[in-house]
């Protein structure tokens, strides 16, 4: 059974595809308004969610199916103890279709691992969030014409932001990709990423802590949150939570055609006076993400029928 764990699952020829299903999809939305027909989505979120839960959700409606929800952990039978791996099998007697997230890195495998339908990981802890990463992709490809290129700066919490790792490993893929880390020393990008994806594809890269001296280079900018739920202190989640603040100052150097993405919710780390500027695609990016979900949804649910 073909589920999406980590955005490598799909192949580059396969995100193409997802792209281009999803740019036919908000083109022609009535051509698909039945296509899931008496299929059910269950959404299984172990973790908070806005983005991610609703989109898949409204996916799926949009497809014409159903959808049954659990929308946190307190909820659910995992507040007296039930396992990942048992729930996958009890919802698999309920639905055609998962998406999951859970708070610990690899709960989405162990559910795919189990369950008799698709599962597609919508963020477990600190590793994966494809459908993120599908979004991001659908949005640099609207508002770019390509996935080559281009020169990417990660400015924030590169050390948590599983968002950031996924986007990295899917851009490796396309050539010409040149990559800028802008974060305080503390949220660097694990060393696992640098050394198994840029180093290994030879990806050009540079860290910096300046936001402000990487600007001018920069087509796309993905500015993240300092994910306050994975620290183990508070204390330094104060001291690093205002480590950036993206604002019409500091866009001054930058080029005319940059385009601003972030994954949200934003906390404080993008002034809302840049929501009117025309590079600012992150509500944009939110709409493309439920494009994407419902061409990820058609195509695992086709598999699974053949
Ligand atoms: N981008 C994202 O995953 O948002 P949510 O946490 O609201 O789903």
């Amino acid at each position: 059974m073909r589920s999406v764990i980590d955005i490598l699952d799909l192949t580059v020829e396969e995100i193409d595809a997802l792209i281009a299903t999803a740019c036919a999809i908000i083109e022609n939305p009535d051509d698909y308004a039945e296509a899931c027909k008496r299929k059910k989505l269950a959404t299984l979120f172990f973790e908070p969610s806005t983005r991610t839960r609703l989109s898949f959700e409204a996916a799926m409606m949009e497809l014409g199916g159903n959808v049954i929800s659990m929308a946190s952990a307190s909820s659910s039978s995992a507040a007296k103890g039930e396992s990942v791996a048992d729930t996958a099998k009890v919802i698999s007697c309920y639905a055609d279709i998962i998406a999951m997230r859970h708070p610990k890195e690899g709960a989405a495998l162990v559910a795919a691992n189990n369950a008799s339908i698709p599962v597609i990981n919508a963020g477990d802890g600190g590793h994966c969030h494809p459908t993120q990463t599908l979004a991001d992709l659908l949005t640099i490809y609207r508002e770019k014409g390509r996935l080559n290129d281009l020169t990417v700066g990660f400015c924030g919490d590169l050390k948590f932001g599983r968002t950031v790792h996924s986007l990295i490993n899917a851009l490796s893929r396309y050539t010409g990709i040149k990559i800028v880390l802008i974060s305080p020393e503390e949220l660097k990008l694990p060393s696992y990423v640098k050394k198994d994806v840029l180093q290994k594809k030879n990806i050009p890269y540079v860290q910096t802590t300046s936001l402000e001296e990487a600007m001018p280079d920069l087509d796309i900018l993905y500015m993240t949150r300092v994910q306050q739920e994975r620290f183990f202190n508070e204390e330094d989640y104060l001291r690093l939570k205002d480590s950036y603040i993206l604002d019409l100052k500091k866009l001054e150097n930058a080029k005319p055609d940059l385009s601003i993405l972030h994954p949200l919710p934003r906390v404080n780390e993008i002034s809302v006076a840049v929501d009117d500027d025309p590079r600012a695609c992150y509500f944009k990016q939110v709409l493309y993400g439920k494009y994407m979900r419902m061409a990820l949804i058609l195509k695992l649910l086709k598999e699974a029928s053949e």
